[in-house]
């Protein structure tokens, strides 16, 4: 008699959701060929919290991720009435697709909404980057992902901070460290996106030869202050070396709106990129200055220092290790640390394997919480 299967219903909505489940996603595709153990199906939700299609198609199309199973296409909007739109978009498909687990990633507002229909609905909710806190409740992502990990079952941990995070607020059962899901995506595309990314040569770039920059944190992006401050610190490194600056569309929408075309002058703004060719830009770049929580990481996993344009972060590791400096937005506070970044040997050995994923699926396999029962042929 063929084993009872599971069903697991992936919530994603944003560009890093996508990195994330497209590893989870070959793993599930690795344990239904081995046939020995029980039958994964996944259907993937997109709630469509991004949509241009250099934020999310590209994704799916470079990393082989499935098909979105849905796509909600909430578009953009305040947080209130976005996360309600996904909140009542994601209910519905519960109701109608009957899965045993409700997978999440990270902290958008996807995230939340993800966590909230399936707590409601009862369903046996995994979250993947669980633990992680800035304590700045001001940033969205932490009010998610404290919200998020307090109805979770099975929360999977990068590091063993993020362990502690949630033993210190009471929640205990159901965690696993298990490495960082992004550190597998590293191993994956790292040496993919050097064959096959040209985009050093389209930029006229050469490895070492350019700064790096990301810059999409509300906390910076919505501040015109903090803004202005962050680009005039690029702009000065500028000086001397290329600065190049995929943009964020909010981004570019700030710059505008604020008026700060001149002190972005001398950057290289370009559009998004794509998975590989952002791979392949951290790898060569001399220095990566950034406010996104993925790209500190790919930073110290490809070997370059990253400089954090924030006034926290949650991957402490990657400053203790000596690979990080958290430096805010102040222009001389950005020039002095890029003149101070180092590169430091060895790597963090809390974010894994590169199997994260093989583990994360492991233990939804082992758990028997299921409330719908789906039998495969
Ligand atoms: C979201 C997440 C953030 C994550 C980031 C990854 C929340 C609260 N924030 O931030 O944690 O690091 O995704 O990139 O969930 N826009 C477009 N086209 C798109 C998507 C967005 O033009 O395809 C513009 C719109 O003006 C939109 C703005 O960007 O209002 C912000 O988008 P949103 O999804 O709210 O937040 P992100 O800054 O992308």
């Amino acid at each position: 008699m063929s084993q009872p299967g599971i069903k697991i219903l992936t919530v994603v909505g944003a560009r890093p959701q996508f990195v994330k489940a497209a590893m989870v996603s070959r793993a599930i595709v690795l344990h239904n060929r081995e046939a020995s153990g029980r039958p994964i199906v996944q259907e993937i939700l997109h709630t469509g919290q991004h949509y241009d299609r250099a934020m999310s198609q590209v994704f799916f199309d470079e990393l082989g991720i499935p098909d979105p199973a849905v796509n909600l296409a909430v578009g953009s909007g305040p947080h209130g009435e976005t996360t309600a739109r996904m909140l009542e978009g994601i209910e519905r498909e519960i109701l109608a697709r009957k899965p045993d687990w409700l997978l999440v990633y990270g902290d958008t507002n996807s995230t939340l909404a993800g966590a909230l229909a399936a707590a409601k609905l009862h369903v046996p909710l995994a979250h993947v980057e669980a633990g992680l806190r800035s304590f700045n409740k001001n940033m969205p992502e932490e009010v998610n992902r404290v919200l998020t990990d307090h109805v979770s079952s099975l929360l999977f941990c990068p590091t063993q901070a993020a362990v502690q995070n949630l033993a210190n607020e009471g929640i205990t059962e159901g965690v696993h460290h298990v490495g960082d899901v992004m550190y597998d995506a590293a191993i994956a595309f790292g040496e993919i996106a050097r064959n096959r990314s040209s985009i050093l040569e389209q930029l006229g770039l050469k490895p070492k030869g350019y700064y790096l920059a990301t810059v999409h944190r509300a906390e910076n992006t919505d501040d015109r202050q903090r803004l202005a401050g962050i680009l005039d610190g690029l702009n000065r490194l500028a000086n001397g070396i290329p600065v190049i600056l995929p943009l964020h569309p909010r981004t570019g929408n700030c710059i505008k709106a604020y008026g700060l075309e001149e002190i972005a002058g001398g950057l290289r703004l370009i559009e998004p990129v794509s998975l590989l060719d952002m791979v392949r830009l951290e790898q060569g770049a001399r220095l990566i200055l950034t406010d996104s929580g993925g790209v500190q990481k790919e930073a110290c996993f490809h070997g370059v220092p990253c400089v954090t344009l924030r006034e926290e972060t949650e991957w402490v590791e990657t400053v203790a290790a000596g690979w990080n400096q958290v430096v805010g937005h102040r222009p001389e506070g950005i020039v002095a640390a890029a003149a101070a970044a180092a590169t430091p040997s060895g790597r963090i050995r809390e974010y894994g394997d590169g199997n994260a994923s093989g583990k994360i699926l492991g233990q939804m396999l082992r758990q028997d919480l299921r409330c719908w029962h789906v039998t495969q042929p």
